[in-house]
């Protein structure tokens, strides 16, 4: 199954819930993820069986990797049980599924050896900062910086890995911790990646200025602990790879915003409510809780997949300053990401 530019589908995203226990100043800020804030009820949220109707529809037709986000995935009662459901798929020719979940560690500790049994391969974990005074106002529910530093302690010794950490950056708020990240996990089996802020939603009031790009990522990084570039690991991957000199491991970069990635994007996402987004940047997914809902086949849903695919051209990041415009003129709102999944 390939789209309008040669893309496969090969990866799932699934958000579990659109809830979270953080607010994080570049993805659910306060002002707007407050008090008020409508979330999803609990019949709108897909059930894990109709999840893992999508998920096996996918991985027949192409799909290797599902990644489990949020809002805070671990927040969804009885997640451990998704991951067991999921890990009894099979590829075509009958090979197991990456399985993988985008957490923010704050209740790993207590769920990662469920999640490991029930067959989770890897958890990536949301780091922003190792200050705890910086983490706090990051996450802005003061979170201490110590519990998620366990959590990635205990997934790590029961073996979910290999771990990865993603840091986004906002100018002014954490990039003076670039340094003090890199060699924390330096030579450590954490992979730590830095992302660009990027303009996703409506609600993070993203301007170009709280960017640091990631060329100015590395070349700090560079100046103290000299890197060189490698390979990727695999095609359509997100991050640019780059290891020390001295041997002690890698970091990573995602730059959709100064170096977009569209490319290559294999990425389909399902939100909490089974609609089914082809773009992390659209404002309108295709609602499949209704198709499941309304009684359709597997083969009918299959097909329904297959379309939207193939007359996929979606290349947001690409077109990020037209686009920008455009969408501001028009009034129309981008999902969030809480909503979407990361
Ligand atoms: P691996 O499976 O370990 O390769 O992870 P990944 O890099 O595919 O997934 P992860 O959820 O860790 O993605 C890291 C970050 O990259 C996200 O939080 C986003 O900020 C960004 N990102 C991921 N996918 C996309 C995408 O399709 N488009 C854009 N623009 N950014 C993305
Ligand atoms: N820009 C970049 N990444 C973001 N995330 C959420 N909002 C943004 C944003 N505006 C990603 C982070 C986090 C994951 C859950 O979602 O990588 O680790
Ligand atoms: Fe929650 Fe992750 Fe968004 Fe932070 S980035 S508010 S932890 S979903
Ligand atoms: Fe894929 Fe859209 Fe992200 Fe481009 S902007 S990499 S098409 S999700």
């Amino acid at each position: 199954m390939i789209d309008q530019f040669q893309r496969p589908l090969h990866d799932l995203r699934i958000s579990v819930t659109d809830r979270c226990n953080f607010r994080c100043v570049y993805c659910m800020p306060k002002e707007v993820f407050g008090k008020d804030f409508a979330f999803m009820e609990r019949d709108e949220l897909l059930s894990f069986e109709e999840m893992t109707r999508l998920a096996r529809i996918s991985v027949a037709h192409g799909v290797e990797k599902i990644r489990l986000t949020g809002g805070e995935p671990l927040l969804r009662k009885g997640i451990e049980e998704l991951v067991a459901m999921l890990a009894a798929l099979r590829t075509p020719d009958g090979r197991p599924i990456d399985i993988a979940m985008t957490t923010n560690g704050s209740v790993l500790a207590l769920k990662a050896r469920a999640l490991k049994d029930a067959g989770l391969k890897r958890v990536t974990v949301s780091l922003d900062s190792l200050d705890d005074a910086t983490f706090r106002a990051m996450n802005d529910v003061k979170f201490p910086v110590a519990k998620v530093l366990n959590s990635l302690d205990v997934a790590h010794s029961v073996g979910l890995g290999p771990i990865k950490i993603n840091m986004v950056l906002k100018r002014g708020q954490n990039d003076q911790d670039i340094v003090a990240m890199a060699r924390h996990f330096k030579g450590t089996p954490y992979i730590l990646r830095f992302i660009e802020f990027m303009d996703v939603g409506s609600s993070n009031g993203w301007e170009m200025g709280d960017v640091v790009p990631s060329a100015e990522v590395v070349a700090r990084i560079n100046a103290e602990l000299p890197l060189e570039e490698v390979a990727p690991n695999k095609t359509g991957e997100t991050s640019r790879r780059w290891r020390y000199r001295d041997g002690e491991g890698e970091i990573g970069v995602i730059s959709s915003v100064t170096q977009s990635f569209c490319h290559s994007c294999s990425r389909a996402r399902v939100s909490t409510d089974g609609k089914l987004f082809t773009c992390l940047f659209a404002t309108e997914g295709h609602d499949l809780r209704a198709l499941m809902r309304g009684g359709c086949t597997d083969e009918q849903l299959a097909e329904v997949l297959k379309q939207i695919w193939r007359e996929r051209t979606d290349r947001y990041s690409e077109l990020r300053s037209a686009e920008t415009g455009r969408l501001r003129a028009s009034g129309k709102k981008r999902i969030e990401m809480s909503y979407i999944g990361g």
